[in-house]
């Protein structure tokens, strides 16, 4: 099965989330896009949580969430339990943030980055592979008890 990408951007970020669903379409990639779907102004946290949910719901595999920075993105992202969201600014970090972090969102700043980097930093989120083993123990102490 195609793994299921959703995403999700505030006007800051709207540009570029269009230039990705874009460059994303031939990829083996199913996606979901929330909005926004104008460059009219919102508030960030309402779409991140909003993709929050359809992650935790089941809906979709991975998330991406664009806003001007991505700061804001991945700070709403990370208040829901089971969501690991890394703000990447390029591709090795995206690679990493899959195998070592298990992230299941990737946020990225439509205001600091071009859409080739951004491409390839989603890419390489979408190919890599969560390593498990010793990465397991450190995400557990990740949650505050
Ligand atoms: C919106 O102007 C901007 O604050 C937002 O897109 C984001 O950068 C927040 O972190």
């Amino acid at each position: 099965m195609a793994l299921r990408l959703v995403m999700a951007s505030d006007h800051g970020g709207f540009a570029l989330k269009e230039d990705l669903k874009k460059a994303l379409a031939s990829a083996d990639v199913l996606i979901t896009d929330l909005g926004v779907h104008e460059e009219s102004s919102v508030d960030y946290p309402d779409l991140a949580h909003a993709l929050c949910d359809t992650i935790l719901d089941g809906e979709a595999d991975l998330g991406l969430l664009v806003c001007g920075t991505g700061i804001g993105m991945s700070m709403a992202a990370n208040r829901h339990p089971g969501i690991r969201a890394a703000l990447c600014t390029d591709p090795y970090m995206s690679r990493m943030a899959r195998e070592h972090n298990d992230a299941n969102v990737l946020c990225l700043g439509g205001r600091v980055i071009g859409p080739s980097l951004a491409e390839n930093i989603v890419r390489e989120f979408l190919d890599g592979n969560y390593e498990g083993g010793r990465h397991a123990r450190r995400i557990d102490k990740i949650d505050l008890r």
